[in-house]
């Protein structure tokens, strides 16, 4: 059984601070810093270049996938890392494009996070085939799905609200339509269990600095089912997805299965701080997991809700529709954010009026849940946000 009181104690977090965060980037393992000073003493320290081979650094992205791969329902051997998440994401959508000739529409919802977005133009306009992408509200994705659709490229959770697609129902959906699918899964992995291969999705593509804890910088993943892996094409044909990388051929050959979709150099760092991560994740029971984090944001909207009337909650209420974080939507939001922040409690804000909270059953309990509500309820009731210091808007928000 998963021991949440002892998982808590697993993670650093400074003295006085509730973490409502671990959405955005997640709180540090203890053990990252053995393991990453143990990876630059012992390992690039003692090894130099051997660190590739006597290390397994080479080896790491694959065999990290197939750890992280138990958490979203991936088949072995289905998974690698490496990247950043709009990386993955462009070669995710390149493949499946290439897979659909005859269509031109990707359909994405106004809750995709915008790199997701971007990343879609610029590919769109590197191709010139004229491809089309079309955005809709998220309750109006079903609906548009038909026979011109290519791909249906969204994220699973949105980074606003929180509100949770049916990825089962329109994954199917989309089948049924012709059309592939590819999953941002930046809100999702280590939220609660996915079901890649149940749901039969074709391509995913999430990040491990959020909720999986990996760090800042943390190296991305991608998923690409069995069944499309001969034929997925990397449209970013770096050397480390070649067939054979130390033949140093002048042509590409793309490599065997998920290894096609790394491209460069995998860091190496940051992959020791994800392993740090992972030995945690290997001994959580997602059920239990998801079970903790319904209780979390319950409980949080239940005690936020009567005491502060000037929230308005943008999470859905059915708890089966939503991640992991709770929104409430207030104009002067950012300001309501800093002023919490500077009473201890760490959460987010998104333009234009959305306050993001996160939570991680891994290291939130009921007792931070409470405390944030009270000091929430404190903020608004007396106007605290109501201070120019917390009107400066910083670089990141
Ligand atoms: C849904 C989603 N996709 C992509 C990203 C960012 O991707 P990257 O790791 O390349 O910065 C984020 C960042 O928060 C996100 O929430």
């Amino acid at each position: 059984m998963t021991d949440f009181t002892a998982t808590r104690a697993l993670f650093h977090l400074p003295e006085g601070v509730i973490y409502l965060d671990g959405n955005s980037l997640g709180p540090m393992p203890r053990a990252a810093t053995d393991r990453v000073a143990r990876t630059l003493r012992d390992e690039w320290g003692e090894m130099l270049i051997g660190g590739w081979n006597r290390a397994g650094w080479m080896a790491q992205p694959r065999a990290l996938g197939d750890r992280l791969g138990r958490l979203i329902g991936a088949e072995p051997g289905s998974v690698v890392l490496g990247d950043t998440l709009s990386i993955k994401v462009y070669q995710a959508l390149a493949a499946a494009l290439e897979m659909q000739p005859d269509r031109r529409v990707i359909l994405s919802d106004s809750g995709n996070f915008p790199t997701d977005l971007y990343m879609a133009e610029g590919l769109i306009a590197g191709l010139g085939r004229g491809h089309q992408l079309v955005i809709v509200a998220p309750e109006a994705v079903e609906d548009r799905i038909g026979p011109d659709l290519a791909v249906l490229m969204l994220t699973e959770v949105d980074y606003r609200t929180g509100r949770r697609h049916d990825m089962a129902r329109l994954t199917r959906a989309a089948h049924d339509a012709g059309a592939l699918v590819l999953w941002d899964l930046a809100h999702s992995a280590g939220a609660f269990a996915v079901d890649l291969a149940g749901t039969g999705a074709d391509f995913a593509a999430g990040c491990t600095y959020k909720y999986l804890n990996a760090g800042p910088g943390a190296p991305a993943f991608i998923y690409v089912a069995p069944r499309h892996q001969d034929a997925a094409r990397p449209a970013l044909s770096g050397w480390l997805g070649h067939a054979a990388p130390f033949a140093f051929e002048p042509a590409y050959r793309p490599g065997a299965g998920i290894e096609r979709m790394r491209v460069g150099t995998p860091p190496v760092l940051q992959m020791a701080a994800l392993e740090a991560a992972l030995d945690i994740w290997d001994g959580v029971d997602m059920d239990k997991l998801r079970a903790r984090s319904i209780e979390l944001t319950e409980l949080f909207i239940a005690l936020v809700e009567p005491r502060c009337p000037d929230l308005h909650l943008v999470t859905p209420r059915d708890p089966g529709q939503r991640g992991s974080q709770v929104s409430f939507r207030f104009p002067d939001g950012y300001a309501a954010m800093q002023a919490l922040i500077a009473r201890g409690v760490i959460g987010d804000f998104r333009a234009p009026d959305i306050m993001r909270f996160g939570f991680a059953p891994l290291y939130i309990g009921e007792d931070e849940v409470r405390r944030a509500a009270d000091i929430l309820a404190e903020v608004m009731e007396n106007r605290l946000w109501d201070d120019p210091a917390y009107h400066i808007r910083a670089a990141v928000t």
